[in-house]
């Protein structure tokens, strides 16, 4: 069984760093044997969440896909940019709005047992890394598997080749030794 991975960034920026940075990890998983769905979020604007818009009109058609392809997929690589120390908006609304039951559903079925990596880039010295602090605590509340493993990586504005790849040599290894990690470690959980 091929372990499937969706891979997206908290960023919907043309030139997103952590876009840049996902996909790194998103290649090492698939050199390691897992087959991974890159996905840009700005392709599934989502309103902000408010209950009385779920009220009238039920869970927004791109939650729904998102869901479903989270549904479709045991693993989880998220590059979020922190703001003000924490996730992005986006991603937070995204997981939000995915997060609501609808039907008959057991409760967070989008999130349970996931597995996910978390990574984050940033210009500043930390790289995000507050952020994933708190990224880290909302996936474990709704019951993903954050593996231990992480990586937030500093000065991002110059640390990138045109070609994507970090200049870096021990950075690169560092992203893609992550990426690998997740497809080895949900290739033992899909045996
Ligand atoms: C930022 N940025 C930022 N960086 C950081 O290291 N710590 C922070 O708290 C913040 N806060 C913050 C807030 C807001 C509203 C914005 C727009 C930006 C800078 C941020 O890391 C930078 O813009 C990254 O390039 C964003 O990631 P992407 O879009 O390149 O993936």
């Amino acid at each position: 069984n091929t372990p499937k991975i969706l891979a997206f960034s908290g960023s919907t920026r043309t030139g997103s760093l952590n876009k840049q940075l996902v996909k790194i990890a998103a290649n090492a998983a698939r050199n390691a044997g897992a087959e991974v769905t890159y996905i840009d979020l700005r392709d599934f604007p989502l309103p902000l969440y408010d209950g009385d818009l779920e009220e009238a009109e039920g869970m927004p058609e791109n939650a729904r896909k998102l869901k479903q392809m989270m549904l479709e997929h045991q693993g989880l690589l998220i590059a979020s940019p922190e703001y003000n120390s924490s996730l992005s908006g986006v991603l937070k609304n995204m997981i939000d709005w995915v997060s609501r039951p609808e039907a008959n559903e057991p409760p967070l079925v989008a999130f349970s047992d996931k597995v996910a990596v978390i990574m984050s880039t940033s210009p500043g010295g930390l790289g995000g890394l507050r952020g994933l602090v708190h990224l880290r605590s909302i996936l474990g509340n709704i019951r993903v598997i954050v593996l231990p493993d992480q990586y937030a990586l500093p000065n991002a504005f110059q640390a990138f080749n045109e070609d994507g790849t970090l200049k870096d040599i021990k950075q690169q290894q560092t992203v893609e030794q992550i990426g690998s990690k997740l497809a080895t470690v949900l290739a033992k959980l899909v045996a």
